[in-house]
């Protein structure tokens, strides 16, 4: 049997609709992105966000069922996002998603934001189960043990500000634009990680993360050392960004080790970044563990890995009521790690 699941993502900037074929083949992921509009406000404004999504959601999905040469008669069921994310974004694709499947008697699947963010690296890779996965994006940074398609469980997480947050707190410090994290790696690459040494947050066996305090080091050294050349902000930046990506690298490498697996998968905004994927593959794959990262373009929010993950959930016969509700912060069943 071959499904094709119509996948709704809204959860913050992006409004995306995608179609997927049984979990592995992606046949469209149409993907608008507000980031030039919420730009100017240095982050993302919910409000603004909200009504983006209500003027374009019906165009993005059209194009996405047009370039995969279907309808939404046609596709087996509908997964959109249902948290975690804005609530006000994530009401604009839920209600779509409930509209379009009552009026095609569709099954409705409401899918977990993060969990797809992970799920998203089946439809490059064969991946063998199980793998510890980073989730690395603008609210998260968590880390999990994956033992099947849609059994996650949470290992640790963020104490306060997420790895994407402190590439965005850090870069606004440094009077960059948004998101930060994209003009972080740009400027880095001209500079020199070892030039400044930053703290490494919370460096120790604890599967948990700290980045609140790296970003107070970052705001000390750039009062005590205003930056006054373009060769000193890019040795801040790559120095800044060394402590944060050499954090994520140790963490997850420390947890595939003590739970013996042999793959690690990077997720989320976040792992776009290019010192990431590279420092990953030195120091993980050099240790015989095998890394996956997901393109770029489905790394950031996109509707391919609500499709890809809701496919699986369908196929197991978790399907959504109509009268689903959105949530704003992760499920409290994900919450069941002692930290
Ligand atoms: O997963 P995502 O697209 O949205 C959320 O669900 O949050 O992640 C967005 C985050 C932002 O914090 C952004 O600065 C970060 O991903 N990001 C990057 C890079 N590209 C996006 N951080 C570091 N380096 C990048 N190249
Ligand atoms: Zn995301």
């Amino acid at each position: 049997m071959s499904y094709l699941i119509l996948g709704i993502e809204t959860s913050c900037d992006e409004t995306s609709a995608a179609v997927v074929r049984d979990g592995k083949q992606m046949l469209s992921n149409v993907v608008s992105s507000q980031i030039d509009v919420h730009n100017a406000f240095g982050g993302v404004v919910p409000e603004i966000a909200s009504r983006m999504h209500t003027e374009i959601i019906l165009q993005v999905i059209n194009q996405a069922l047009e370039t995969a040469e279907t309808s939404a008669g046609e596709v087996e069921a509908i997964a959109v996002t249902q948290g975690p994310g804005l609530i006000g974004s994530l009401m604009v694709g839920i209600s779509t998603a409930k509209a379009l499947a009552f009026s095609h008697g569709k099954p409705l699947v409401g899918v977990n934001h993060l969990e797809s963010h992970i799920a998203v690296a089946h439809l490059e890779n064969e991946i063998d189960f199980p793998f510890v996965a980073l989730i690395v994006s603008g609210g998260h940074t968590n880390l999990y043990m994956v033992r099947g398609f849609l059994d996650f469980e949470l290992l640790g997480s963020t104490r306060d500000d997420a790895a994407g947050e402190a590439f965005d707190k850090g870069a606004k410090a440094l009077g960059l634009g948004y998101p930060g994290g994209v003009e972080i790696d740009r400027l880095s690459k001209n500079g020199d990680p070892d030039a400044i040494r930053f703290p490494r947050p919370f460096n120790n066996e604890s599967p948990d993360f700290s980045f609140s305090g790296l970003k107070t080091a970052l705001l000390n050294h750039i009062r005590k050392n205003p930056v006054k050349s373009e060769e000193n902000l890019v040795d801040v930046c790559a120095g800044y960004q060394e402590a944060i990506v050499e954090t994520l690298i140790d963490k997850t490498l420390n947890a595939a080790r003590k739970n013996g697996v042999e793959g690690v998968v990077l997720a989320g905004g976040v792992a776009c970044n290019s010192r990431l994927r590279q420092l990953s593959e030195e120091r993980i794959r050099s240790k015989g563990i095998n890394v996956f990262i997901p393109s770029p373009a489905l790394c950031t929010d996109n509707a391919a890995m609500i499709a890809t993950l809701g496919y699986h959930m369908y196929a197991d016969n978790r399907v959504s009521a109509l009268d689903i509700s959105p949530y704003s912060t992760a499920r409290r069943d994900q919450k069941n790690h002692v930290s």
